[in-house]
């Protein structure tokens, strides 16, 4: 006979287990020593306090750090509200936990097993297991327990601004609206290749090509390198000539079949980077707003409301391409035109462009 068919008393062993009970009872420290009490609920008030530092830092992170500028500037704003907002909540975690652990009461729990509907009895005892527990967390103890819960509410109220503050902050933003009016484009300034600036000869660009343009000097802009970036990049391309729709009143903004329109979209600003050869259509990737380049660049397809803005370009005395003025219309998005702002600002850059 093998092991398994043996019965279970030719072993020696017991038809059932006994219930072997709660094992022994240590007390906590804190339980059976005053000072360890009083040292735990400090410890507990430092984690809160913790984290109302932390929200402290992420707050003041948000406004006191210049975002708008380098990026290793946005680099430790991002650093700093992160760090704030890790100590808001790690502050709260650790002191409930360490709370729980240390002064809330100890002893344990014996719920019999029971049918799936609870009885009267037990609902009422759920009841009354909350109402104990709320004893034993000490919030019905303010009085002897006052910096703890001060200090825990404190937490559990700020904490949440340390997300809140960033995200409804930014939802005030900037809303001046003129400053899309205007880009870096001046008269005489080449085009360069973005990123590393180096100007471009019209002998470059032959036919079918396509380059991502930024103005000559962007690079060494040492404030606002990334809004004038935003704004001011642009789309060369080169058609054979017999393509080329010349536009009314635009005859000399063009050189030999080469164009520049802005690269940002009139719908809602994404780049547009997708150029087709063939057919002389660039698409916007966002929502497939379709521009025909041999065209002005209006839109042949996709929500975008109006033409992509043109450069007015030239070739100087050395065959480098340079910009003839700013735009003469506002890149971007159609509704900025809307508003009353940009409609000063147009007027502010048509004077300007003409300097
Ligand atoms: S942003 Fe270009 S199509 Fe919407």
């Amino acid at each position: 006979m093998s092991t398994v068919d043996k019965p279970a008393e030719d072993h020696g062993a017991p038809e059932a287990f006994e219930d072997p009970g709660l094992p022994y009872h240590r007390p906590r420290r804190a339980d059976v020593d005053e000072k360890a009490e009083k040292r735990a609920e400090r410890q507990v008030a430092a984690l809160f306090g913790i984290s109302i530092v932390g929200t402290v830092v992420a707050i003041g992170a948000y406004f006191a750090i210049d975002m708008s500028e380098e990026i290793d500037s946005i680099r430790f704003a991002n650093m700093a509200i992160g760090i704030g907002i890790f100590l808001a909540m790690i502050g709260i975690g650790l002191g409930a936990i360490h709370w729980a652990k240390t002064l809330m009461r100890d002893h344990e729990m014996v719920e019999e097993r029971h049918e799936l509907r609870s009885s009267d009895e037990s609902r009422e005892g759920a009841i009354q297991n909350l109402k104990d527990g709320a004893a034993d967390s000490g919030i019905s103890g303010i009085k002897r327990r006052g910096l703890l819960v001060g200090t825990g509410v404190a937490a559990l109220l700020a904490a949440p601004l340390a997300i809140l503050v960033p995200q409804l902050g930014n939802m005030g933003a900037d809303w001046n609206t003129k400053k899309f009016a205007h880009t870096m484009w001046r008269k005489g300034m080449r085009l360069t290749r973005d990123p590393d600036g180096t100007p471009i000869k019209a002998a470059d660009v032959t036919i079918g090509s396509a380059f991502h343009v930024i103005p000559e000097g962007l690079n060494d802009l040492e404030h606002g390198l990334i809004e004038e970036k935003a704004k001011a990049v642009v789309l060369l391309l080169r058609l054979d000539p017999r393509d080329l729709k010349v536009q009314e009143g635009r005859e000399d903004w063009s050189f030999d079949g080469i164009v520049a329109y802005s690269k940002i979209c009139t719908h809602v600003g994404c780049p547009v980077a997708l150029y087709e050869q063939q057919t002389h259509h660039l698409l916007c990737p966002c929502h497939q707003s379709t521009f025909d380049v041999a065209d002005g660049a209006k839109v042949v397809f996709g929500p975008a409301k109006r033409p992509l803005p043109q450069l007015p370009i030239a070739v100087d005395d050395e065959g480098y391409i340079i910009a003839q003025s700013d735009f003469h219309e506002p890149i971007g998005p159609s509704y900025w035109t809307r508003l009353k702002n940009t409609s000063d600002g147009l007027s502010d850059s048509t004077e300007e462009s003409s300097h």
